[in-house]
């Protein structure tokens, strides 16, 4: 197949290096976005006197052609033609004849390539949005049902105290809210039009690029042709946002992993959502959270692909660039499967309390609020804070929790402390009591879920 460029060529390529510079197999995934960049272009070209518009008709409805034969599975790619561009351009000239040539006038692949993978992460981003949008819906509705659930609340992975499980729920769901939100900025970033850069200096036609940009549906337009074919860190930014989120959802599906376990107990996945062993016939593995943990590797590695790959490529338009493409296409539908199976996992999973009799034998969750109430009868914290550890070290000696031991041991200790102890030292007093902006407390997590039903919008 003869190569567009190929008119200063006398030797054909090698097949090696044919092989080696071809990235149509992964780059196919951007037909729809280069059939549309080309109509958008040939429209612009006959709008602007440059092409007649018979001309761009025909250019357009072979495209359209094109796209039928992508959509029917009917399209024959050819290595020999390096990438998507360069496919569909070739196939335009067999099926409208010379006038194809016309529609690469004041255009180069460097914008195009660039042009096709902002209309790409454009689209992606918002379905991403969209499948965190419904992650964070599902931790709502699991938190509504789970306001009055107390689970130990842990640091250093050591019990530490008391908190509702919707509360521990909406700590996640804030973070994905984040996630969203880097998302939304970096498509900013993502939502600008590169063409009328054509290779790097601009172009020599009367082009209209606001015309372009409207009929592509961007919100800016690039103000420097240099910076427009040689800038990726629109993708890079979208990448770390990713990133993040992936490191969040691996944070979540670790606690899922434990609290799966007999040791915690604190959550059981339904069968749709968990996998069997080859040899232990009891076994029922959490690998829905296990693989989002895993797969996060891959999304930090495809972040330090693009670094690396830009970190020292001289203005302008370098071949490393066609390396962005995998790392990306990775992250999206990494992203994307993780999400959906998250959400489905989540959906179908049963929490379990642990019996409130079992987290008062174990952990001393309510220490603090011991101290807190020695406060209130007039310590200072520090002290309180003193008294409470040796009554915390008196109980392990006497192989008892806090509940168990009677106000005349206690007294021993601290003469401060009085019969309401025990009230105040109760679980559900301990969550209830927290009631401030932010606070685990049934009142406040009301609060904050009525007021993400109405923060939770597209
Ligand atoms: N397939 C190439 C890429 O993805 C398209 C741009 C090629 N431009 C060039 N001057 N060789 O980057």
């Amino acid at each position: 197949m003869k190569k567009p460029w190929s008119g200063r060529f006398k030797q054909s390529t090698d097949r090696l290096m044919e092989a080696f510079s071809a990235s149509i197999a992964y780059d196919s995934k951007l037909y729809a976005h280069d059939i549309a960049g080309s109509i958008a272009h040939a429209k612009m070209l006959a709008h602007t006197g440059i092409i007649r518009p018979g001309e761009a008709n025909k250019i357009v409805s072979g495209l359209e052609k094109i796209r039928k034969e992508f959509e029917t599975g009917r399209f024959e790619f050819r290595q020999s033609l390096e990438d998507i561009h360069m496919n569909i351009e070739s196939r335009l000239a067999e099926l409208i004849g010379p006038v194809a040539g016309k529609l690469h006038t004041a255009r180069s692949r460097n914008d195009q390539v660039c042009l096709d993978i902002r209309l790409y992460l454009r689209a992606e981003v918002g379905e991403i949005r969209a499948a965190i949008l419904e992650l964070e819906k599902t931790l709502l509705d699991l938190a509504v049902k789970h306001i009055d659930f107390i689970v130990p609340g842990y640091t250093h992975l050591q019990r530490a105290q008391p908190v509702s499980l919707a509360h521990h729920l909406l700590a996640h769901l804030e973070m994905l809210e984040r996630d969203r939100g880097r998302l939304a900025d970096a498509l900013k970033r993502i939502d600008v039009m590169p063409l009328g850069s054509a290779a790097l200096a601009g172009t020599n036609f009367p082009i209209d690029r606001a015309y372009t940009a409207k009929l592509l549906g961007f919100a800016k337009i690039s103000n420097n042709s240099i910076d427009a074919v040689s800038d990726r860190d629109f993708l890079i930014e979208f990448t770390a946002a990713a990133a993040a989120l992936m490191m969040h959802l691996s944070r979540f599906a670790e606690e899922v992993v434990l609290w799966s376990s007999s040791e915690f107990g604190f959550i059981e996945l339904s069968d749709a959502f968990s996998t069997g062993s080859s040899i232990m016939p009891q076994k029922k593995n959490p690998d829905p959270a296990e693989l989002v943990r895993g797969k996060t590797g891959r999304v930090y590695g495809n972040l330090v692909s693009l670094l690396t790959m830009m970190k020292s490529l001289p203005l302008a338009y370098n071949r490393d660039l066609q390396e962005d493409k995998e790392p990306l296409f990775d992250t999206v539908d990494t992203v994307k499967m993780c999400l959906a199976v998250f959400t489905g996992m989540l959906q179908t999973a049963t929490f379990k309390q642990v019996p409130l009799d079992k987290l008062r034998q174990s952990g001393f969750l309510t220490a603090t609020d011991m101290a807190d109430y020695l406060v209130g009868k007039g310590l200072p914290f520090r002290e309180a804070h003193g008294v409470t550890g040796r009554t915390v070290a008196y109980c392990l000696e006497e192989n008892k929790h806090l509940e168990q031991i009677t106000l005349g041991e206690l007294r021993k200790i601290s003469s401060r402390f009085e019969k309401d102890i025990f009230d105040y030292i109760a679980l559900e007093k301990s969550v209830d009591r927290k009631d401030v902006l932010g606070g685990t407390s049934r009142k406040r997590i009301r609060q904050q879920i009525a007021r993400l039903r109405r923060a939770l919008v597209k």
